[in-house]
């Protein structure tokens, strides 16, 4: 036992508020929650804060395609996520919002120090922006070909396929995801955290000796790199904090106020507790312990940027940063068509929050590896472990203690050496929890379970039941496996919050870590009710189901939502032509062609001279487009032409027919394309 208690702080990245918590997500909630729930159960004192992460470009854009303000998007989400958490047993002492007014007041207050130390500085930059959609665009929101490799599609980051990483200025032929215009250069005056000037410091930071060595590895790596200049401005329109004194032109980039949003919700928090008072937790001389429990994503935040604003702020940095892999299922990245993309609600419908907690907690450890839940897998060792062996040990001898003894645990100890070992692996137990080497306390445990189990098969209290004048040895065999139960359960009730409550109530003892020396000797019990059920595979295969009919329906909706969105008035401004007959249609003979030879006209400002080959002839076409089309992105295209239109005589030649386009006129106009395959000379019906 720790003899004097720690104070201490701990956080999970907040989620952001556009979507619904899925089980990737959940493997940081559930390992903070443990650790907390440890350090707790210890006799520390840990607080827990979280909020949602409500800013930013797709949050706002989000809200506008639900019909929504991103006020109301983010309190309905904040709704759900808390309910998610909540039924996965996450104890947060406090879940805020980044859209708060203590965190407005933090983030201005540290903008306003970063600023007075010179750490803010203001640079013009060229940025893409949409010219419909009158806003800056984000990388995410521009995609076009790889500069690189020529794969189209990409985004304005980086290319899936070769994996090049590139700024969205650099792609080929860019497009708006957002109004599919192109994009053009505008300046725009940006403010930057000058995060150079934090090097030593972070160095510092980083060299104390704490950090995981993957993270202090990636810092050296970046510190060779060398330190950038933090943009941490975006232009309106954005959903976020003005930055005061920009005239509501200039906004907080989401990550500048997203881990000031910790403070936020810790100052929440410090206004309805009296045990708890800001300045001790965050003050330059706090001497309480910051954690911040993270995805492996977003490392470079929370180890450079955030210690450095602290720091710059005159605020205390974070004691440590633990960063976690991702989860995968089934070997895989989590996948909507597979059904492994599974949101929390989803697992909920179907399955006991306490077998995830389990076997996360089963197969996790202090570093930054991946972890993979493995459906069969799970439902195994959940199966094995949880219903198997622990379980199994209160569900042979409680039995007894009821129905003979009246619930009375004996007054003697069938095993002291036994039950020793059980009260004396708690310190490696303890420090296996408190290095977040979770996988090795269940490992502890769960050995401890079989000995528990082999214990009782040996003494086989069902036949000492049978005996003649074994009365007392049945009693104490029983009770023995109660007490062993009772110990491995105080070592799972930071895992297993809820079958450790049911435990408390069926032994009418708290499970506490000071009590594991106790024993219950004479105690009585109440009656044992089942604690836990298999995992039936059908529930497993509904899970399954259900991720993928959710995916199969969001995909509709957004089939749906763009068909809406390509409602327009084009049928007024030209309504459809009179019937006529196919015959009268048939007339028209539409040929497939390709343009083999596009040029300017001399003196003409409106024709482009097209060549068609319609596979073996060729045809001389003049066509209005030279407002939309470039000759040398038409050569080698394959279009549609009328093929039988009378030949035309015009200025500058004879017109031998008619290339099919669509549109008003000027930049507007669409040529037709067959689709791949079509060759020149074939007739379109
Ligand atoms: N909003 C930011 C964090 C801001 S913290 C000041 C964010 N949000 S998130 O919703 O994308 O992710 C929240 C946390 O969940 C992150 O730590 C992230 O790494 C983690 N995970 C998201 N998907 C995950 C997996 N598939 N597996 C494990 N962790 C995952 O990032
Ligand atoms: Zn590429």
């Amino acid at each position: 036992m720790a003899t004097e208690s720690r104070k201490i702080l701990v956080t999970s990245a907040l989620p952001y508020a556009n979507g619904p918590i899925h089980l990737g997500h959940m493997l940081e909630y559930i390992q903070t929650d443990i650790w907390v729930r440890f350090q707790n159960l210890r006799g520390n004192k840990c607080t827990y804060v979280c909020a949602d992460d409500t800013h930013g470009t797709p949050i706002m854009l989000k809200a506008q395609q639900l019909g929504m303000s991103p006020e109301e998007m983010i309190a309905q989400v904040s709704k759900e996520h808390q309910a998610d958490f909540a039924d996965f047993h996450i104890a947060f002492d406090n879940y805020h919002s980044t859209h708060s007014d203590e965190n407005r007041q933090w983030a201005q207050e540290v903008y306003r120090r970063l600023q007075e130390g010179g750490y803010i500085k203001t640079k013009v930059i060229e940025q893409l922006f949409d010219p419909e959609k009158e806003m800056f665009l984000p990388d995410r929101f521009v995609k076009g070909t790889c500069p690189k490799c020529d794969t189209e599609d990409q985004y304005g980051d980086n290319c899936e396929n070769c994996g090049t990483t590139y700024s969205p200025v650099e792609l080929k032929n860019p497009k708006s995801v957002l109004s599919g215009a192109t994009p053009v250069l505008k300046e725009s005056e940006h403010f930057f955290f000058d995060l150079p000037q934090f090097k030593e410091v972070l160095q510092q930071w980083t060299h104390s000796g704490a950090l995981q060595s993957e993270m202090a590895n990636k810092l050296n790596e970046w510190f060779e790199q060398g330190l950038q200049q933090w943009d941490i401005s975006r232009d309106a329109p954005y959903f976020g904090f003005e930055i005061p004194g920009t005239d509501g032109k200039k906004f907080f980039y989401v990550w500048l106020d997203a881990p000031i949003g910790y403070m936020g919700a810790f100052q929440n928090l410090c206004e309805r507790r009296d045990d708890l008072n800001f300045e001790d937790y965050w003050g330059q001389d706090s001497d309480a312990e910051l954690y911040h429990f993270i995805g492996k994503d977003i490392i470079y935040f929370h180890s450079l940027f955030w210690p450095a604003m602290l720091h710059g702020a005159n605020l205390r940095k974070p004691t440590n940063v633990f960063a976690h892999g991702y989860v995968t299922v089934n070997g895989a990245k989590m996948s909507k068509s597979r059904g492994t993309f599974i949101k929390a609600r989803t697992y909920l419908d179907h399955l006991n929050p306490e077998y995830l907690r389990y076997y996360y907690a089963a197969k996790l450890n202090d570093r930054i590896d991946d972890l993979d839940l493995n459906l069969e897998d799970f439902a195994q060792r959940v199966n094995a472990d949880m219903v198997g062996k622990l379980v199994n040990i209160a569900s042979r001898t409680a039995g007894f203690i009821a129905k003979r003894f009246d619930g009375k645990l004996a007054d003697g100890i069938d095993q002291p050496e036994l039950l020793a070992e059980f009260q004396n692996a708690a310190e490696t137990i303890a420090n296996f929890y408190e290095g977040r080497e979770y996988g090795k306390a269940i490992r502890e445990i769960m050995a401890l379970a079989d000995k528990a189990n082999a214990y009782i098969a040996d003494a086989a209290p069902w036949q000492l039941a049978k005996q003649e004048g074994m009365e007392q040895k049945t009693q104490e065999v029983c009770s023995m496996g109660i007490h062993l139960f009772r110990i491995l359960m105080i070592y799972l009730k930071p895992v297993l919050p809820e079958i450790a409550k049911e435990t408390e109530t069926f032994l009418g003892a708290e499970l506490t870590w000071d009590s594991i020396n106790t024993v219950l000797t004479g105690h009585t019990i109440n009656p044992f009710k089942a604690l836990i059920q298999r995992i039936e595979p059908a529930k497993i295969e509904a899970v399954v189901e259900a991720t993928k009919a959710d995916a199969e329906a969001e995909a509709a909706l957004a089939g749906k939502a763009a068909l809406q969105l390509e409602h327009n008035d084009e049928l007024q401004k030209e309504p459809i032509a009179d019937i006529i007959s196919f015959d009268e249609f048939a007339k028209v003979d539409l040929r497939v062609a390709r343009i083999v030879k596009a040029e300017h006209v001399k003196g003409a400002n409106k024709l482009l001279q097209l060549t068609l080959d319609l596979g073996g002839e060729t045809r001389n076409v003049f066509a209005g487009i030279k407002s939309a089309y470039q000759p040398e992105d038409l050569e080698g295209r394959l279009t549609v032409m009328v093929a039988n239109l009378a030949p035309r005589k015009m200025k500058f030649g004879l017109s031998e027919g008619m290339v099919l386009a669509a549109g008003p006129g000027g930049e507007e106009i669409h040529i037709l394309n067959p689709d791949s395959g079509a060759k020149p000379g074939q007739r379109i019906m």
